[in-house]
Order: C-alpha cells, then sequence, then structure tokens
C-alpha cells in the first residue's frame, strides 16, 4: 500500500547518518551495564520517575489541576534532580530553561546521567498543523509524515528528547473528545497513520539533531470507554482488540517507536497501567518491542484509586513488573517506594535492572551522554524557518473534506463576486483555529479563516465580518486552562442581540455567505466528552437566520469530531470540514474556496446523524434481516449522514476495467487488483482511491468490507490513471475467535475499488 501524491512544493527531505552499527549497540550495552553496577535502589528507581515540571504563565494562580501546588512543584523537582533521583522531565519547552534543569541533572548526579525531556508534540510545537483526526483525513502518509518530522525538528532544537504521540487509540464514539488525536474508526488506515508519525519523528537515526523518540499512546483501547466518558472503564472482547484496536499499535512498534504508553482505564477488569498481559505478554513477547514504557500520568498511582493495588508501594511493584518501565507523575510517584519493595523481596533487582536498563538505553542512543544540552540560537533559527509554514500550509490544504456541494457553488470565483459576508465566532478566532493540545504555538503567525479569505481576494471584493454570537465556555475546569493562552477569550461588550441581528443584514448584503460553525477548541480533547453531537450554543440558529437571507451559503465546519449537521445537510449546498487547521488553516481554506487547490480528503469515521446512532461503523457484521439493515430503528435510519471514506472534489472521477488477478490463489498466494481511475472534470484534483475486501465465510463471521489498500493519486484534468493494489496473506488474515489465533481462511472475496466506503464496483477471487 503506499500513498502517492504530486508537489512540487515539497521542502527538500534531508539526509540522515544511517542507524547504528553493532558495534555501537555493544558499546551502549557495556556503559549501562557500567552505570547498572554502581547505582543505588534509589538512583534506580529515580531513572524510572518522570516528573511534571511546568513553566506556567506568571498570571496563572495556582489552580490544583491533577492535585499540582504550582508553587511547590518546582522545588521538589529540583530537589530530586540535586539527589540525583529523576530521569525525565514533562512539560518544558523554553530552551534555557531545558539547559538549566539538564544541567541541575547532570551535575547533581554522581553519575552524570542526563534527564530526558518529553512533552505532548501532538500536531505541531510552534508551527502548528492540522489536528489529528484531520491529518489522518489526508489519507496522504508522505504528508503526515513531513508534518511530523517538521514537529521533531522543532521539538529537539528547543531540547524536548521525545513525544507522546501518536495517539493511536482507534475511536469509534464520537462522545469522546479524544477522537480528535487519532485516526479514526479504521484499523488499516490507523496502522498506516500511525507508522507515518513514527517515521516522521524518528527518521532512521534517533543521533540525528532534528529527530524525537515517538510514543504511540494509550496501550489499549482507551477509545471505547463506556458512554465516550473518558478515562470510565472498557470491556473489549480479544476479537475486538486484535483486530480493531491492536494494529496500530503493533504497527507503530514495528515502524520502530522507542516508547508505549500506558492507559488510564480499566481493560476488561484491570487497570490497563498494571496490565502484564499488555506489557509483557503482547507488547514484548508478541510483537518484539525493544522500547520503554512509559505510564500515563499518575496512571501508576492511580492502581490504588482503581481498588487493583493496596498502597503506593503496592502500585509501584505491580506496574514495575507488569513491564511499565517509567512512571510519569505529577508529585509523590509511587516508584519512589520500589526500594522499599527490593527491600522486602516484592520485587527483584533484575526485573529492576531491566527497566533501568531501557531507560539509559534511550538516553545513550539518542546521544546525550555526549551533549546533553541545546544551542538556544540554533533552537530560534529552527522555530523560524518558513519551510515549516509551508509544510503545514500543504497539510492543511489536503486535510479538509469536501462534505457537499450541490450546483456549481464552489470554487468560488472571485471575479463574479462583489461582496462575501464572513460569519460566526470562530471564523476569526486565532485560538481556536490552532486546535487542542497545542502550548507554545504563535498567535501572531496564526492565520483565520477571515485573514485568509481577506487576503486572498484583496481590495477587488468586500468582506463584512459579523461574529453574530460569543463564544461558548465549556462547563468544567480542565488542567488546560492553567495555561492562560488556552482558556476561551470572554468578549467585552458584546451585544449579542445586537450582533446577531446584523449576521442576516450582512448575509443579505452579499453575494456568497461563508458560514464557519463548530465546537471551541477547549471543548475537544482530553476530558471533554460530550453527551450530544449538536452544535453548540446559538449556532444551528446563526446558520439557519443566513439561509433565511436566501444568498448562496457556504458553511466551514471546525471539529475534531462529527456533529450534527442533519439540517445543513438539507438546506446547505456546500459543507466543507475543515477541522482544527492550524498556523496555515485559513490561508489553506481560502486555498480550497476559491478553487486554487482542489479538495481531497475523504472521512476517516462514520458520520452519524444524531448521537442515538453511536457507535456506527462501516465494517459491521450481516445477521438477522441484512435487507432492514438500514432499518434498525423506528425513528431514523441506520445508515450514517456521510459514509466513511467520503470526501468530494472540484474534479470527477470515474472508476472503470476494475480487474483481479489471478482469479484463483492458494492460502499464502497474493492477488493483483486494479481500476482505471479518469478525472473527466476539468481542473487538476487528487483522489484517494480505496480497496474493501469481504471473507464470505470462514472460522468466524466478517465484516461486509473492510479496507485494505489507498491510494492517492493527483490528475490532471481529462487525464487516466492505471491503479494498483495487492492482496496478500497479510490483507486477509485476522483473528479469530473460534481458533483463538491468527488464521487465513479458504474464502470466495469479495472486493470493492472506489472513492468511499460505499463503492459498487465490485469482483471476486477465490482462495482455494
Ligand atoms: C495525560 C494524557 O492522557 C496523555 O495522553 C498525555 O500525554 C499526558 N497526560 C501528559 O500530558
Amino acid at each position: 500500500m503506499t500513498s502517492e501524491s504530486v508537489d512540487s512544493r515539497q521542502p527538500t527531505p534531508q539526509t540522515e547518518p544511517r542507524a547504528p552499527r553493532a558495534d555501537a549497540t555493544d558499546r551502549i550495552e557495556a556503559r549501562v551495564d557500567e552505570l547498572l553496577s554502581t547505582m543505588t535502589p534509589a538512583e534506580k528507581a529515580g531513572q524510572l520517575t518522570q516528573y511534571f515540571y511546568f513553566q506556567l504563565p506568571a498570571e496563572t494562580e495556582g489552580e490544583p489541576a491533577l492535585g499540582l501546588d504550582v508553587q511547590a512543584q518546582p522545588l521538589m523537582v529540583e530537589a530530586a534532580l540535586g539527589r540525583g533521583e529523576a530521569g525525565s522531565l514533562l512539560f518544558m519547552t523554553d530552551p534555557a530553561e531545558i539547559n538549566r534543569l539538564q544541567r541541575l541533572a547532570v551535575e547533581g548526579n554522581r553519575l552524570g546521567i542526563p534527564l530526558l525531556f518529553g512533552f505532548d508534540v501532538i500536531h505541531g510545537l510552534r508551527t502548528i498543523f492540522p489536528v489529528p483526526i484531520a491529518m489522518a483525513a489526508s489519507w496522504d502518509l508522505e504528508t503526515i509524515e513531513r508534518g511530523q518530522a517538521v514537529a521533531a525538528r522543532e521539538a529537539r532544537a528547543v531540547g524536548i528528547h521525545w513525544t507522546f504521540a501518536p495517539m493511536v487509540d482507534i475511536a469509534r464514539d464520537p462522545r469522546w473528545g479524544r477522537i480528535v488525536e487519532g485516526a479514526g474508526e479504521d484499523p488499516f488506515l490507523g496502522a498506516a497513520v500511525a507508522a507515518a508519525q513514527v517515521r516522521g519523528f524518528q527518521g532512521a537515526d534517533l543521533r540525528h539533531p532534528d529527530r524525537v523518540i515517538a510514543g504511540p499512546k494509550h496501550l489499549a483501547g482507551y477509545g471505547a470507554a463506556l458512554g465516550g466518558r473518558d478515562y470510565d472503564e472498557v470491556n473489549l472482547s480479544e476479537y475486538e482488540l486484535w483486530n480493531t484496536y491492536f494494529p496500530p499499535f503493533q504497527a507503530a512498534v514495528e515502524a520502530g517507536a522507542g516508547n508505549v504508553m500506558t492507559a488510564y482505564m480499566d481493560l476488561n477488569g484491570v487497570p490497563a497501567s498494571g496490565s502484564r498481559w499488555l506489557f509483557t505478554d503482547v507488547l514484548r513477547d508478541t510483537w518484539g518491542f525493544a522500547g520503554f514504557v512509559v505510564s500515563d500520568a499518575n496512571a501508576v498511582r492511580n492502581l490504588v484509586i482503581h481498588g487493583f493495588a493496596a498502597d503506593l508501594t503496592d502500585a509501584g511493584t505491580r506496574a514495575v513488573t507488569a513491564g511499565v518501565d517509567m512512571e510519569m507523575a505529577v508529585s509523590d510517584p509511587a516508584y519512589a517506594h520500589l526500594p522499599d519493595a527490593l527491600q522486602s523481596g516484592a520485587v527483584s533487582e533484575d526485573v529492576i535492572d531491566s527497566r533501568v536498563r531501557r531507560i539509559l538505553e534511550a538516553k545513550l542512543r539518542l546521544g546525550l551522554f555526549d551533549d546533553p544540552y541545546v544551542d538556544e540560537d540554533h533552537a530560534r533559527e529552527v522555530l523560524a524557518d518558513p519551510d515549516h509554514r509551508e509544510v503545514a500550509r500543504i497539510a492543511a490544504e489536503r486535510s479538509p473534506v469536501l462534505l457537499r456541494n450541490e450546483g456549481t457553488l464552489l470554487p468560488l470565483d472571485v471575479e463574479q463576486l462583489g461582496a462575501i459576508a464572513v460569519i460566526g465566532p470562530l471564523a476569526d478566532s486565532k485560538r481556536d483555529t490552532l486546535g487542542p493540545w497545542v502550548f507554545d504555538f504563535d498567535l501572531d503567525e496564526t492565520v483565520t479563516v477571515l485573514d485568509g479569505i481577506r487576503r486572498t481576494v484583496g481590495e477587488r471584493v468586500r468582506v463584512d465580518y459579523a461574529r453574530g454570537i460569543p463564544v461558548v465556555q465549556r462547563v468544567f475546569p480542565s488542567m488546560f486552562d492553567m495555561f492562560g493562552r488556552n482558556r476561551p477569550a470572554d468578549p467585552e461588550g458584546f451585544d449579542e442581540e445586537a450582533e446577531f441581528a446584523r449576521v442576516a443584514e450582512v448575509a443579505d448584503a452579499a453575494d456568497v455567505a461563508v458560514v464557519v460553525v463548530g465546537e471551541w477548541q477547549n471543548m475537544i480533547g482530553e476530558a471533554a466528552s460530550r453527551s450530544s453531537l449538536e452544535l453548540p450554543g446559538r449556532q444551528l440558529e446563526l446558520l439557519q437566520a443566513v439561509v433565511a437571507t436566501g444568498t448562496p451559503t457556504v458553511l466551514l465546519v471546525m471539529n475534531g469530531r462529527p456533529l450534527d449537521l442533519r439540517w445543513a445537510a438539507e438546506n446547505v449546498p456546500a459543507i466543507l470540514d475543515i477541522w482544527y487547521p492550524g498556523t496555515q488553516g485559513g490561508a489553506a481554506v481560502a486555498d480550497l474556496l476559491f478553487g486554487t487547490v482542489s479538495p481531497s480528503g475523504k472521512l476517516p469515521f462514520s458520520w452519524p446523524r444524531t448521537v442515538g446512532q453511536v457507535p456506527m461503523i462501516y465494517s459491521h457484521t450481516r445477521s438477522h434481516e441484512p435487507d432492514n439493515q438500514p432499518r434498525r430503528y423506528w425513528d431514523e435510519t441506520s445508515t450514517p449522514l456521510f459514509p466513511f471514506g467520503h470526501g468530494l472534489s472540484y474534479g470527477r472521477f470515474a472508476y472503470a476495467d476494475l480487474t483481479v488477478d489471478p482469479p484463483s490463489i492458494p492460502r499464502h498466494g497474493t492477488v493483483t487488483a486494479s481500476v482505471q481511475v479518469t478525472n473527466t472534470g476539468d481542473r487538476e484534483a487528487a483522489e484517494v482511491v480505496q480497496l474493501y475486501l469481504h471473507q464470505r465465510n470462514g472460522s468466524a463471521s466478517r465484516p461486509v468490507r473492510e479496507l485494505k489498500g489507498f491510494q492517492r493519486v493527483v490528475l490532471p484534468a481529462q487525464t487516466s490513471r492505471q491503479v494498483q493494489f495487492t492482496i496478500g496473506p497479510d490483507e486477509r488474515r485476522y483473528w479469530s475467535t473460534t481458533v483463538r489465533d491468527r488464521v487465513l481462511d479458504r474464502s470466495v472475496f469479495d472486493i470493492w475499488i472506489g472513492g468511499d466506503s460505499t463503492g459498487e464496483m465490485t469482483d471476486t477471487f477465490h482462495v482455494t
């Protein structure tokens, strides 16, 4: 499977040193042995501990998020550094501070062991990319890899060695706010996106000054929380784990990820962070993972809250024994009790040493013992690199999904327009344009939709803006509100009634209205579940007021999860899902609105009509009364509003001549499927050609369709391309409940190739 895209604006790839040779690995091992032989139990426990260290804005009022005392915390951590009893810190982005703390660590510990600095570099550090679900919607693996390579370059330049990303949790319930951080519902797409991100972050060699360790998270099943409520328990069969939730993790491990993070919740009755099955049997023994495991923040201490561990010593003992090498702790770590556990015999020295070994190896592989500090001037240069903004702009052009385009409203023709009305508070909110999980952003550089439209049309067209309504506050505070710039701004002196009335006036006077609706960035992400998918606040009313003027309306949706767009899907001619598009978002959106670039994103999830349908997946199985499948509810159809893989274009794509060769293969054989794709439209456009597979019978029931291949192809107007896929054992193998193992069944297989998961062009082959 490949992703193919052609774009002459791609920055030049950097050449990298090759992966370390065997003698380097031997040297690392010898050095680790030497260190381990002299370390005390407290020093070892320290290496296994990662502390939060916050750089909070001056105005922070010591809010007790995560039980954190923001005044006492830094002093406590610095004391631990002085004793040589901390292995890693998280949440620092200032290179000067990172150097200062690194010096405290190196000089404070008698063995001179440097710190690892970790951080949530989720979709960029200074240059902010579209949110991960948006990047996945590009189905463009090269762009995804290049984006995370830019993020890695910026992170490493400031002294961050390790990112808590990618989040590879499959998410099938959009009430769960963290759906925005992943690649959606599908394991095949999820696995491809996970591997591309790991390649982007890590490159070929971590000693390279532009790379960081990637930490796929959260093993495993976190996205299946009951009711979509973050942190609530998860009950998943092995069938679902092996076939749906594990593949992206396995792909990330096979791509060489250096770290894996645990998950907060109970998985089938055992806290994931204390599961020996997950971290030893599956991760190490089955997948051959060679890196180190970190707990999620406070997740080891939480083993007591779960009612699993008796106390902190027991929690530390059970997590470290299960295979959790490092504890991420806000304060008072459970792993500080490991020396007691060692003394009582609850844990063996061998276990502790093997965990410490993995941490020391990571530090040696990064070259930190030779050079633990960063060059602050270099950091400033890297953060200002204009090439990075260009990569972000390309990503923001390729991720939006054109959900609907009736008639010929889009693309807009500047020459035909006298006035454009831009409506909605999200149209001009820099902070919301960036989305959740960003901390070190530059608002001055951030381009909103309104900015993007104004810059594109210049003096040629009048642009009037009406915000209509103020931002809606979230109902409960979060940890992220500690970072002052993350709090939504309260518009001072905002006269909502007057502004709302102005909306109709402005829309009425324009030739086209562009309405931006969605969720405020702090309504999604961690601890941001919703029990409804409706547009928050009075946004539907706002949209209806604009449409009622009769002015042709384009709807832009700023979101990280599907929202209830049933009214819009019937009443608004053009709908473009722009997600949270990042630093260059507004510029990219303008390119798409005015047709400089054609939309090419495809949905990475099935878009439900209403929250009552969730979870809704395209890859369900058939059962009783299959012909009634779309009519499982009395009051709503059981089809999605927009299917998985859906996304329109300004090109027009015709599929023809599907062939499968050979028609019959043995169990370990491979077939080639090919199809002719033609852009019959009048402008160049990209199409994501998708292949779906169905096994007719076997040792278990198989989904009606499953994605098993995709290719992004760029086709000039009136040109054709032959697109080929191979379907071998890897595409057909699955975990069968009957056999309790992975199997390759003999069966007739159906394949479909098309532009979404409902494509009708089909053929079959036999596995005999
Ligand atoms: C908790 C989140 O679950 C995890 O994804 C994140 O990396 C850590 N906090 C650190 O911020």
